[in-house]
């Protein structure tokens, strides 16, 4: 029997309750196709830094690497300072374990989901490969005279060759499987998104993505400004097929990018480093507003369950979740992927259990 070695940080706010959703159809699925589930539980949240004051200590860390893959529900709280438990959990794990590839798919399964009037389900379907270790996430900064009306304040925007080339690579790979598995004849596309008319230092993404492109002369490729990638992910979001940018535009774009799927409560992604553990998470935060009401969207984390399958190699696995989730979303019994919808985090959680099994 294979068996895995599964990290679980539940985390905060609605964390909590769609990991347990998320936990009940990975076991679902493991016990259909017989896979064996060590789950290791991990305190680490803002509740516990309120209780205890600790943040993830480096030896834990290691520890995470000997794991397979890890699961992360939410992490933030109104009570702590912004920003400093999620850099501590979420940002240690991405940094620490060098995961290099934030993996955010953008799906939407059925059309009522759709915030867009006319677009359907084969207009809204690719990818966005966000890179996961640097740019203005690379904490390289500070302040000089803070609180003071001289204060400065800088933050280093990072770009590294072998970072820009490492994301480049995973996206062209990526669109050709992508293509292979449509089978479709249609054509795989990538398309490049930066700023580097503005910030001029950008142009390491144009000239890595170009020399990677050499090795994929098969595969169509593409060019947005940010700016204007939010205008056509609305406007033409078929374009799309693959998307690769920096770190913050990956955050900020892949937002947008879950309301296209029908809301946050759906969108889930993958941070990956390919061959090594890994970590997967809905995208959405903590939402203290519904914490312990049982009312939050499950979805997202058990797309992130089917994420994590699939990078493990248990390809049945994370098709039988992935189809569930899609066969639940066009039934229409779902009106909302939200907080609002009527059905409860549980049941929700219930439901795809039962298509798993179907
Ligand atoms: C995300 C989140 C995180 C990020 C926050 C919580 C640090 O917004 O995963 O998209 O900015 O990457
Ligand atoms: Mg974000």
């Amino acid at each position: 029997m294979t068996s895995y070695n599964v990290g679980v940080l539940p985390g905060d706010g609605i964390g909590p309750e769609v990991t347990r959703e998320g936990l009940k159809v990975l076991q679902a699925v493991a016990d259909l196709e017989g896979l064996q589930l060590n789950l290791v539980d991990y305190p680490y949240s803002s509740e516990y830094y309120l209780k205890t004051k600790e943040l993830v200590p480096d030896s834990v860390i290691d520890e995470w690497r000997t794991l397979d893959a890890v699961l992360l529900g939410a992490i933030g709280h109104p009570d702590i300072e912004p920003g400093l438990v999620e850099r501590s959990v979420i940002l240690g794990l991405r940094f620490g374990l060098d995961l290099y590839i934030n993996l955010r798919p953008i799906k939407l399964y059925s059309a009522n989901l759709c915030p867009l009037k006319d677009k359907g389900p084969e207009d809204i379907d690719f990818v966005v490969v966000r890179e996961n270790t640097e740019g203005m996430y690379s904490q390289i900064g500070g302040h000089l005279k803070k609180n003071t009306p001289d204060e400065v304040s800088i933050v280093n925007g990072v770009y590294t060759w072998k970072g820009c080339e490492r994301a480049s690579r995973y996206a062209f790979e990526l669109a050709q499987r992508r293509a292979a598995e449509r089978g479709d004849g249609a054509g795989a596309k990538l398309t490049l998104v930066d700023k580097a008319n503005a910030i001029r230092p950008h142009d390491i993404w144009t000239r890595a993505f170009a020399q990677v492109a050499k090795d994929f002369p098969d595969i169509e490729t593409d060019h947005a400004y940010v700016d204007a990638c939010c205008m056509w992910m609305i406007k033409n979001p078929e374009w799309f097929d693959v998307i690769v940018t920096t770190n913050l535009f990956g955050d900020i774009i892949t937002d947008l990018g879950a309301m296209l799927q029908g809301g946050m409560g759906i969108a889930a992604s993958g941070n990956i480093h390919p061959g090594a553990t890994s970590m997967f998470e809905p995208i959405h935060g903590s939402a203290p507003k519904y914490a312990g009401k049982n009312v939050a969207c499950p979805l997202g984390a058990i797309s992130a369950v089917a994420m994590m399958l699939d990078f493990l190699g248990e390809t049945a696995a994370a098709n039988r979740v992935e189809n569930a989730v899609g066969d639940l979303l066009r039934s229409g019994d779902v009106p909302s992927v939200d907080a609002r919808s009527g059905i409860s985090t549980s049941e929700m959680g219930d439901m795809v259990v039962k298509r798993v099994r179907r």
